[in-house]
């Protein structure tokens, strides 16, 4: 008998770029999963606009609406587990989420974060990677801890950084690369090759010693070149 679908739950702030790539895989039978709903913190993003043009359940709660954190979370996470997903995905999602509702879902909550981890955590990725100077630059997912940015990585896509990069281009390169980032990582979970094991990420039941890596032509992930591995 066939496996019940993989079902996914996305929260989103804002434009929903990460978002559409998921929706548009699922609808071109790319990714073998159901999107069950879009989770935002605000009722004006674009991506909640993306999931009702979907088809998909689009549901907005709002901060100011709760009296702190632990409460706009608790009802939060309530309506996302009213569609019953195997796995919650923060796609730009640009809230804290509190210790309690991450550790009441091991391993069953993603982010994706555009910078290397772990340099660069928290906001403005861009603009730290340039004031920094470094050469490369990326996005990393991760599983979510209730350490900011701080979970076990899973998977990076790199980008050099060139010459005359503003923030703007800079985000547009590793933007392009976010999104075959993110589909490579929810086809190996889609397919349950991926779990949390405490701090550790096994794929096919074997630890990762280093986040898999997003091949130039986007199309899947390796495990880093042994010879020259990338610095972390
Ligand atoms: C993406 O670059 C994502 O990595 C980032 O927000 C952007 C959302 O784009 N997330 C964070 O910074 C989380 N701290 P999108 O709305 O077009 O998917």
């Amino acid at each position: 008998m066939d496996r019940a679908p993989f079902r996914i739950a996305v929260l989103a702030s804002g434009t929903g770029s990460n978002l559409q790539a998921i929706i548009d895989a699922i609808a071109g039978g790319h990714l073998p999963a159901q999107l069950a709903g879009v989770f935002s913190d605000r009722p004006a993003a674009p991506a909640l606009e993306r999931a009702r043009v979907a088809g998909v359940p689009a549901v907005a709660v709002r901060p100011r609406d709760f009296a702190n954190r632990l409460e706009f979370d608790e009802h939060l996470f309530s309506r996302v587990d009213s569609v019953h997903p195997d796995l919650i995905v923060c796609a730009g999602y640009m809230r804290l989420v509190s210790e309690l509702a991450v550790t009441a879902r091991p391993g069953r909550m993603i982010n994706i974060h555009p910078s290397l981890l772990p340099a660069f955590k928290g906001l403005h990725t861009h603009r730290q990677a340039l004031d920094a100077g470094v050469a490369e630059h990326g996005a990393s997912v991760h599983f979510v801890s209730p350490e900011l940015d701080g979970g076990p990585v899973i998977a990076q896509a790199r980008v050099l950084v060139l010459p005359g990069d503003d923030e703007a281009t800079l985000a547009a390169r590793v933007l392009r690369r976010e999104h075959p980032l993110l589909l490579a990582t929810l086809q190996l979970l889609a397919h349950r090759r991926l779990l949390l094991d405490g701090n550790r990420v096994l794929l096919d039941g074997q630890p990762l010693a280093h986040p898999l890596q997003l091949t130039d032509d986007n199309a899947t992930l390796q495990p880093p070149d042994p010879i020259n591995p990338p610095a972390y």
